[in-house]
């Protein structure tokens, strides 16, 4: 079993694991800006013990990737655990159990947050992962399934006596979902009496707002998810507000760029389109760009048109009502199973 100085992170500040979103050319970019570590998506246990390629390629990483959290999901700890053996032969720094994830399909079967409501289970689950491979084992979890069955304490202490070398908490629970605000007082009260270091997550949308939190609440790092999306500078301290249009365009040649090398030219312009509509998400006089361009399948006039954009600014800085949310989870669930 592995003490928590043993995972070597340097940084506060680290992207949220994203089904359907923090792939590895995503965390390439997010870790070259500054994330402190990388997560993968959640990977399904059953899929990991049944052999399926297509999930196992989700583990695939680049070494600058490093420390790569393998994050998983499932609710049986036999499965649990031997799937923690067949990933550990891909080398990850550390394996996490997912105890967030909110979608019905997950959570409802006892997976994900549905662990959150038997956390002596979790527990075992965690004490045989750490039992079973020699990789720091940690986990991610919610403050409860819902404002009745505020659990957080129990679960961490199971959690931490169980094994656990670190935790992450998104302030919500469970039948929140994705509304209201993040608990942070709560998410500080966990910082508080835990013995494991604690990444606080939820709703963070800056830099300097990442550093509030963790000198308000002692946190010992804080993960973004949505705010990261289109927004890599958001680790490095850098105003998106204040780029020049050049540099966004830069990036989003960079980030295109490896997700086609990762999946291919004709997918990669595909799954690129969500961080696309971000990157430009706030920024003047480019809703033409994004309108032409969503709809582009044409690698090579995608670039040609991008490369000779010049932003309109007689149109004014629009904002995007269009949430990502975590319907991804659907799509990354059709993967899986
Ligand atoms: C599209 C999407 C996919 C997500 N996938 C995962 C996942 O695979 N594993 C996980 O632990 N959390 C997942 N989450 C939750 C985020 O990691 C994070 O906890 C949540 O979005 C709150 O942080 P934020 O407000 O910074 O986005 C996902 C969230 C979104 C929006």
């Amino acid at each position: 079993m592995f003490t928590p100085d043993r995972i070597k992170i340097k940084g506060k500040i680290a992207l949220s694991p994203m089904a359907g979103v923090s792939d590895s050319p995503t965390r390439q970019i997010t870790r070259k800006m500054g994330s402190a570590f990388s997560f993968t998506e959640f990977v399904s246990t059953d899929g990991i013990k049944k052999g399926i390629q297509k999930t196992i390629d989700l583990f695939k990483f680049q070494e600058m990737e490093r420390p790569i959290h393998f994050q998983i999901f499932g609710n049986k700890k036999n499965i649990i655990t031997d799937a923690c053996k067949i990933i550990e032969e891909l080398n990850p720094d550390v394996i996490d159990l997912n105890m967030g994830c909110s979608v019905s399909k997950v959570a409802h079967k006892g997976s994900g947050a549905g662990l959150l409501r038997d956390p002596i289970y979790a527990g075992e689950i965690i004490n045989s992962m750490a039992k079973n491979v020699n990789i720091p084992i940690t986990a991610k979890i919610r403050i409860g399934w819902d404002h009745k069955s505020l659990n957080y304490k129990e679960v961490v202490h199971i959690l931490q006596e169980s094994g656990i070398s670190m935790l992450s908490v998104h302030g919500r629970t469970k039948m929140m979902g994705y509304s209201g605000r993040a608990d942070w007082n709560i998410i500080g009260e966990i910082k508080s009496f835990a013995k494991v270091p604690v990444w606080g997550n939820g709703d963070i949308t800056s830099y300097r707002e990442a550093n509030q939190k963790i000198i308000e609440t002692g946190v010992d790092g804080v993960l973004v998810g949505r705010g990261a999306i289109g927004n890599p500078w958001i680790f490095s301290g850098l105003d998106k507000e204040t780029l020049d249009f050049n540099i966004i365009r830069e990036k989003i040649v960079e980030h295109l760029k490896l997700m086609q090398d990762f999946y291919s030219e004709e997918n990669g312009l595909i799954l690129f389109r969500k961080h696309f509509v971000r990157y430009l998400h706030g920024v003047r006089g480019t809703l033409p760009l994004k309108e032409r361009l969503l709809t582009e399948t044409n690698s090579e006039k995608f670039m040609e048109i991008l490369m000779s954009y010049i932003p309109d600014l007689s149109y004014e800085k629009f904002e995007l009502n269009e949430k990502l949310s975590c319907n991804t989870f659907s799509q990354e669930e059709a993967i899986l199973s």
